[in-house]
């Protein structure tokens, strides 16, 4: 399988539904996200300075927004790191699999929200970043 890099990573423009009394934005299962939505969560509540994540999923794939307020998603394929900052509700990060991900710089009352290929699954996690780094090698490797 290609190895997945921070490249593969983008920022994709949700639709907006324009109304003068707010906004809507849908999200369609294989439609807006090119996968099946087996899963939706978010995170709030999230105290200042914490860090989330720091961990890779072999196999899931997500699209993270904010739906409210803000929060940087530090992005690490084992070789480059780039950093998205994500700030508005019609924005979602596209993350392929095996893809190091930290969440960072929360603003106050900021709200993740994730729709997941995979519904939970502990043994999809890489939560040693060591590991996942040998295992992008193996992958890159096997290529050569
Ligand atoms: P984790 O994914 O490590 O959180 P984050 O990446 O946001 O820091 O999950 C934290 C805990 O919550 C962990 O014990 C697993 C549990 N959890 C579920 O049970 N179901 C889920 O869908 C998610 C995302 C986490």
């Amino acid at each position: 399988m290609k190895p997945t890099t921070v490249d593969d990573c983008s920022v994709l423009e949700l639709p907006k539904i324009e109304n003068p009394a707010g906004r809507i934005t849908p999200i369609h299962s294989a439609g807006e996200v090119p996968f099946d939505i087996a899963r939706v969560y978010y995170l709030y509540d999230v105290p200042g300075g914490a860090t989330r994540g720091g961990h890779a999923h072999k196999g899931l794939q997500q699209l993270i927004v904010a739906a409210s307020g803000s929060f940087d998603v530090i992005l690490d394929d084992g070789t480059s790191r780039r950093t998205v900052h994500l700030n508005r509700p019609y924005l979602g990060l596209l993350m392929p699999r095996m893809i190091w991900r930290e969440l960072v710089n929360f603003s106050s009352g900021g709200t993740c929200l994730v729709l997941a290929s995979r519904r939970y699954d502990a043994a999809d996690y890489i939560r040693n970043y060591d590991e996942f780094l040998q295992l992008k090698k193996k992958v890159t490797d096997g290529r050569r």
